[in-house]
């Protein structure tokens, strides 16, 4: 909106508004704007992935942030922030400066989460909160990007209720940033840029990294797996890998740097390779590389149980630089709702994978995902949940109340579940998750453990934290040198989710 649509809409009656934002909003679907659609964001075509390596910043674009500075808040997963470093990046190679002040910032972008209707209405409320410093500053440009983007619903909410937003664009679009910004600052119109396509892979994007002591490192995209509630292969497209030598590059580039920890990303990496079609190349023999590389930690997330395959089970017994971590999301202890959920595993084979698992890797830390209150889940159902979880003995759970998602599968299903029953299960759920956790930590009494120390404790800055291999967090107090490293911790006190320890000694050949 400019200075005199902003004046003109002030002075309208409610009633008028609402008729002047009915003309407005008509008149985007006569221009040919590019919107969401969830029905083409399902589609899973036949056609190889298009991988781009030219990624240039234009010269007319170069001077573009001069004076100019950026703010990105993140919502949702990893690979949200992730993309967040990437447009930090994208805003850095522009002349922008970051900052991290609502009130300094010339260009405010929400990279959103779309997983459940919470993730979404903190984004609507924080869209309430800046209304205000636009109205206020008409020069800032605000923009939404990220999975809410990828859907219709959303654009045509913001679009009726949120016109102050400049721009919107989507998780395909994100290599696009400069041309938007650019239209953005030249249209009086809201720009709307979201691809509802497969993905491609783009390499050689610019990354500012958050940290100087963990990075993420990209390994695929997408998720063709349609787990009946989620929403993610719609806002995401389909599976796609990159290719090892970009990643490997990635990973030595990152340790030649310094960094201690890597953490390889994807929604579901155990089908990474999957989509190669001129060599047989997986998640295993990526790991088995990577772990000759020098760097003390490497991490993956988030495996789905159905690829896990033996291969990579026996690379990640060789130890090392490979964690003895797993998340291994379960959602659901009932085979009868898996199947409903579409995860393509029932409860014996989820167990005689873990069982697989924890043979190979003795001492394996296994974390998970649980949803609580699908759509008719009963309460035999529920405590299949819950006696899976004591069975496998998880060291941590995520734990979700269903959230229906326009769109999916599972959200035009009756339910029969009332709210207060679903609230009571997640409830005894995480009584259960914290019964267990804490019975884990108890163990570690006395026990010498090896921390990679990430900086001062939230809580008290003369006290140190960070994490163990098994990603136990540990506070102890210890000199602001050790940040960065890893060094030994002798446990003396043990809580719910942390470890209290006293320093040892530094680790210096931790490699
Ligand atoms: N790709 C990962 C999960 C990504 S989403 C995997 O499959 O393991 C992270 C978690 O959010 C999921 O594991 C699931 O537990 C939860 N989730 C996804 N959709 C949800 C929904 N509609 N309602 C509640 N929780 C959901
Ligand atoms: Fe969602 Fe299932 Fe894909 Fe995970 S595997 S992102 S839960 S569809
Ligand atoms: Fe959320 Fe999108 Fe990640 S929906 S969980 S930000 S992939």
């Amino acid at each position: 909106m400019n200075e005199n649509q902003r004046k003109e809409s002030q002075l309208l009656t409610p009633e008028n508004q609402d008729k002047k934002i009915e003309k407005d909003y008509s008149k985007y679907f006569e221009k040919v704007y590019e919107a969401p659609s969830l029905k083409d964001a399902k589609k899973r075509g036949k056609e190889a992935v298009q991988y781009h390596s030219d990624f240039t910043i234009p010269e007319e674009f170069k001077n573009m942030g001069k004076g100019r500075k950026f703010l990105i808040r993140t919502y949702g997963c990893q690979m949200n922030e992730h993309d967040t470093e990437v447009m930090a990046g994208i805003f850095m190679a522009l002349g922008y400066e970051a900052t991290l002040d609502v009130n300094e910032a010339n260009v405010i972008l929400l990279n959103t989460c779309a997983i459940r209707e919470n993730a979404e209405n903190k984004v609507f409320g924080e869209l309430g909160h800046l209304k205000p410093l636009k109205l206020e500053k008409p020069d800032l440009l605000i923009g939404v990007c990220g999975c809410m983007s990828q859907e219709e619903s959303v654009v045509n909410r913001i679009l009726k209720k949120h016109q102050f937003v400049d721009m919107i664009f989507g998780t395909h679009n994100i290599h696009r940033l400069p041309n938007i910004l650019h239209e953005a600052y030249l249209s009086k119109e809201m720009v709307i840029e979201v691809w509802s396509k497969e993905g491609d892979v783009i390499e050689n994007l610019p990354k500012v990294r958050k940290g100087k002591i963990k990075a993420w490192v990209n390994i695929m995209y997408g998720c063709d797996k349609f787990c009946t509630y989620c929403i993610v292969p719609y806002t995401r497209g389909k599976e796609r890998s990159r290719h090892p030598k970009e990643i490997i590059d990635e990973v030595r580039h990152l340790a030649a740097q310094g960094y201690q920890e890597i953490t390889l990303l994807g929604q579901n990496v155990n089908a990474y390779g999957k989509d190669f079609k001129d060599m047989d190349y997986r998640l295993g023999d990526l790991m088995d590389e990577i772990r000759k590389i020098d760097i003390p930690r490497v991490r993956f997330t988030t495996s789905h149980p159905r690829d896990f395959d033996d291969h990579l089970i026996e690379v990640l017994a060789k130890g090392g630089n490979l964690v003895d971590h797993i998340h291994l999301p379960v959602q659901s202890g009932s085979s009868s709702v898996l199947k409903i959920m579409a995860r393509k595993y029932n409860r014996e084979q989820y167990l005689e994978l873990v069982a697989k698992i924890k043979a190979a890797i003795p001492n394996l830390s296994l974390t998970t995902d649980i949803i609580v209150g699908y759509p008719n889940e009963t309460e035999e159902q529920f405590e299949e949940t819950l006696s899976l979880y004591r069975e496998v003995g998880y060291d941590a759970a995520y734990t979700y109340i269903y959230s229906p998602r326009e769109g999916t599968p599972a959200a035009k299903m009756k339910d029969n579940v009332p709210m207060s029953v679903k609230r009571d299960r997640l409830q005894r759920l995480n009584a259960l998750v914290n019964e267990i956790s804490a019975e884990k930590m108890k163990a570690y009494l006395g026990q010498t453990v090896e921390v990679l120390v990430e900086g001062e404790s939230k809580k008290n800055p003369d006290v140190l934290a960070g994490y163990t291999t098994k990603s136990k967090l540990v506070n102890f107090i210890g000199p602001k040198s050790a940040i960065g490293t890893i060094v030994k911790v002798k446990i003396t006190d043990t809580k719910t989710w942390s470890l209290n320890g006293e320093m040892v000694e530094e680790t210096v050949e931790v490699r």
